[in-house]
C-alpha cells in the first residue's frame, strides 16, 4: 500500500483522516496514516492551541490542516469579520423562523452561560469561513513544521496562499467534486486532488466516487496524485480506489465512531441508529449542500414557507447555534449532524487504532480474492 504519495509526505500507509478532533489526527498519524485537522471552524487561537497539543502527542509523525475558503459567501460578513458580531447580519425572518422550529417542538434555550460560551465559540470559527479567514488559519499552520499538507475545501486557493505554502515546501491539497473542479484546482497550483464522491459526509456535490475517481485522473492526465474520498470505510474499498488509478484514500465519516471522536455519546448513538439512506443532502447546515442526517430540524428548512437559505456565513452560525440547543437538550428527532452514506455501516463504537488495522486486513484480503483470479501459467 506504499504508494508515491506516502513517500512525498512521509506516512506508511496512504489512509487520509478528515477529523475536527484532534485526538484522532494524532492516533492516526500514529498508526502510520496521515491525520488531518479540520480547522475551518476555529479561530486562529483555537488552531495554535489544537496545533500545539497536536506538536506534544504526535510523536514526530506528519499531519495535515484542512481550511473552508468558499468562493461564494456574504462579501458583507467578510468585510465585518473582526469589526461586529456575525450574528447581527442574519435577518430577523431567519432567526424568528429557527426559534419557531425550535419553540415548537419544546426545545429549551441554552443557560445563559453555556449560549454565550457557544456564541462566542461560533464567532471566532464562522469568521474563518472567509477568505481572509482561511489565509488566517493557514499563516497558523505554517508556524507548526510537522503541518505537511493544507487542504483547501469549497474554493481554489488564492495565488498569495499557494505561494506561501510553495516556500515552504508544504504540499497543498484540494477537495473536488467535479472533473472541471479539479482542472481548475491544478491550475491554480494544487498538488494534491482529493476527489469526493457525493456519498461523503460534508459539502458534497452529486457525482459517485466510483465514477468521479477516473474521470478527474483523466481531467488532469494523471499528473498529480488524487486520493478517493466519499463512503470509504473498508479495506475492499481502499483496494478498489488503488484499482482505478488513485493513491490512496479520504475519509471522514468513519472517525465520528469511534472513541476519539469528538462526539458525545447521544451524538455516536444517533449515528449508530441511522441508515444509509438518513444521510441526505440539504442545505440548512452552512447554505451549500452538505451531506448530514435527515432531521425534523433539516427538513424544517426544505418546506414552502420557509426562507432562503443564507450564503455562508452566515446560514452556519445561525444552524449551529440551534445545533447547540438540541445536542444539549438530546433530541434525536432534531438531531443533523454532517456524515455520509457509511453511516449505514457504523453500529458501534470502535477505536481509531482498530479502523486503522481492520482496513489493512481487509485491504490485504480484497488483493488476495483479485490475485486467485489469476491464471497462473
Ligand atoms: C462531520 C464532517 C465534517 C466535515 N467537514 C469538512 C470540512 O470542514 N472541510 C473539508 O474539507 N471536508 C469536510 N468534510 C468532508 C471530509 O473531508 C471528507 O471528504 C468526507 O468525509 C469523505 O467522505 P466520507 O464521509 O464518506 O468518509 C466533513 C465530513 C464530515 C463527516
Amino acid at each position: 500500500m506504499l504508494t508515491k504519495i506516502c513517500e512525498k509526505l512521509g506516512c506508511d500507509v496512504p489512509i487520509f483522516a478528515f477529523s475536527h478532533c484532534r485526538d484522532v489526527v494524532v492516533e492516526v498519524s500514529k498508526a502510520g496514516g496521515f491525520g488531518v485537522l479540520g480547522a475551518a471552524t476555529f479561530g486562529p487561537e483555537q488552531l495554535e492551541a489544537e496545533l500545539r497539543w497536536i506538536d506534544d502527542h504526535v510523536e514526530g509523525r506528519p499531519y495535515g490542516v484542512d481550511v473552508i475558503i468558499p468562493t461564494k459567501y456574504d462579501t458583507e460578513a467578510e468585510a465585518e469579520t473582526g469589526k461586529t458580531d456575525l450574528h447581527d447580519l442574519i435577518p430577523p425572518e431567519h432567526k424568528a423562523f429557527m426559534e419557531r422550529i425550535l419553540t415548537d417542538a419544546g426545545v429549551p434555550e441554552l443557560p445563559d452561560d453555556e449560549r454565550r460560551r457557544v456564541h462566542r465559540e461560533i464567532m471566532e470559527g464562522r469568521g474563518a469561513m472567509t477568505p481572509d479567514g482561511a489565509r488566517r488559519l493557514v499563516r497558523t499552520a505554517l508556524d507548526h513544521p510537522q503541518v505537511k499538507l493544507v487542504v483547501s475545501a469549497l474554493g481554489a486557493p488564492p495565488p498569495d496562499i499557494v505561494e506561501e505554502l510553495r516556500a515552504r515546501s508544504v504540499m497543498l491539497g484540494a477537495l473536488c467534486g467535479k472533473p472541471a473542479h479539479a482542472v481548475r484546482q491544478k491550475k491554480a497550483g494544487v498538488e494534491l486532488i482529493i476527489a469526493q464522491g457525493t456519498e461523503a459526509g460534508g459539502h458534497t456535490g452529486d457525482i459517485s466516487t466510483l465514477v468521479l475517481v477516473p474521470q478527474i485522473i483523466d481531467a488532469i492526465d494523471n499528473t498529480i496524485p488524487v486520493l478517493a474520498a466519499g463512503g470509504i470505510s473498508r479495506g475492499s474499498q481502499v483496494a478498489a480506489a488503488i484499482a482505478m488509478g488513485a493513491e490512496g484514500v479520504w475519509c471522514g465519516s468513519i472517525w465520528l465512531g469511534t472513541q476519539e471522536s469528538e462526539l458525545n455519546t447521544f451524538e455516536k448513538e444517533a449515528l449508530f441508529k441511522a441508515r444509509t439512506e438518513d444521510a441526505v443532502r440539504r442545505r440548512a447546515r452552512t447554505g451549500k449542500p452538505v451531506r448530514m442526517l435527515r432531521s425534523r430540524l433539516s427538513e424544517a428548512w426544505e418546506e414552502e414557507g420557509a426562507p432562503p437559505y443564507l450564503l455562508p456565513p452566515l446560514q452556519g452560525i445561525l444552524y449551529n447555534e440551534a445545533h447547540a440547543r438540541v445536542v444539549r437538550a438530546q433530541r434525536g428527532d432534531l438531531f443533523s449532524f454532517p456524515v455520509g452514506q457509511v453511516v449505514g455501516t457504523m453500529t458501534s463504537e470502535t477505536t481509531v487504532k482498530q479502523v486503522m488495522y481492520q482496513m489493512q486486513v481487509e485491504y490485504i484480503e480484497a488483493l488476495e480474492r483479485v490475485s486467485a483470479l489469476i491464471p497462473s501459467d
